[in-house]
């Protein structure tokens, strides 16, 4: 956990910092303006529909860095939801503790041009580009904030490895069925330009229905694409899929093997197009490449 003690502005009761949104630099709001038009251009036609809505609403846009006091307003009024700027990383229970409340938190600190392409930790572009928009979906909105007690849970329960697969699959790399083909909802997908391209049009990650004990088993690559994509049909099934007591559910799978990245279990349904399509011969290739 990262204390700010020197940080003038930090309230020590929960970690919290001000976003201090006049001291960004010129850099800074240009940064953001070249990563938001980039972006948006590639995500029309890719993001989902919910998502796209929200960025409007919230007027998340090219001019510059969003100010939270902004964002809060509107999202006040909408779903309740606050943006909170913290220093850096959190405590868990402080992250799960703040999303129970229905508090987003957010870096403040924006990437430098080096760096466009590829970040290790989160920045303000990832959680507030990526993140902040599908805040103003209801039912995403419940989800969330689910989630952040499930999070308090799982820590007394000490099945956080496993809960925090769920949100890899879902808040940071979930997709979404629709009419119209497969569309992204997960943050860490529609910060990146590679994989918001990688993941709908590449024949290589697997794309498997949502199955929330198949997540819980599923380890996940921080270091790359995913190789694993899960796909839901609605935010409301996310909703009534994860309603459940989880206690149970981690006692049952603390016996069971975890299950690799690139894995396909022979429970698995396959969302456009089947696995064997792709042939045993993208299999052998995964398996080559360790
Ligand atoms: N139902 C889960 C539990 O009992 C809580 C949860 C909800 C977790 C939604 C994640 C998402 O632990
Ligand atoms: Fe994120």
């Amino acid at each position: 956990m990262t204390t700010a003690a020197d940080s003038p502005d930090t309230n020590t009761d929960d970690c919290t910092i001000a976003q201090d949104w006049e001291a960004y630099c010129d850099r800074d709001h240009a940064t953001w303006r070249q990563l938001f038009e980039r972006q948006s251009r590639l995500l029309v036609g890719r993001a989902c529909d919910e998502y796209l809505a929200g960025l409007d609403q919230l007027g998340v846009c090219a001019d510059g860095i969003p100010d939270f006091r902004k964002l809060n307003d509107v999202l006040g009024k909408t779903t309740g939801w606050q943006v909170v700027a913290v220093p850096g990383l959190i405590s868990e229970a402080a992250f799960f503790g703040h999303m129970a409340e229905r508090r987003f938190v957010a870096t403040r600190w924006i990437r430098s041009p080096e760096q466009m392409d590829y970040l290790q930790e989160p920045d303000i572009f990832h959680d507030v580009y990526g993140h902040v928009p599908l805040l103003t979906n209801p039912a995403f909105a419940d989800y969330l904030q689910a989630y952040g007690r499930g999070g308090l849970k799982a820590l007394r329960l000490g099945a956080l490895d496993k809960l925090a697969r769920l949100y890899w699959y879902t808040v940071e790399f979930g997709l979404l069925h629709t009419p119209d083909g497969p569309r992204i909802y997960g943050a860490g997908i529609l910060s990146s330009r590679g994989e918001s391209i990688y993941c709908l049009d590449d024949r290589k990650p697997n794309r498997i229905a949502f199955d929330l004990k198949r997540i819980l088993r599923t380890r996940y690559r921080i270091d790359d694409f995913q190789e694993t994509y899960f796909v839901i049909d609605s935010f409301e099934q996310l909703m009534s899929e994860t309603a459940p007591d989880f206690a149970p559910i981690y006692r049952e799978l603390a016996g069971l093997a975890e299950i690799e990245p690139g894995d396909i279990q022979p429970s698995d349904t396959s969302v456009g197009g089947s696995f064997t399509d792709r042939g045993s011969a993208t299999k052998m290739q995964k398996k080559g490449r360790g």
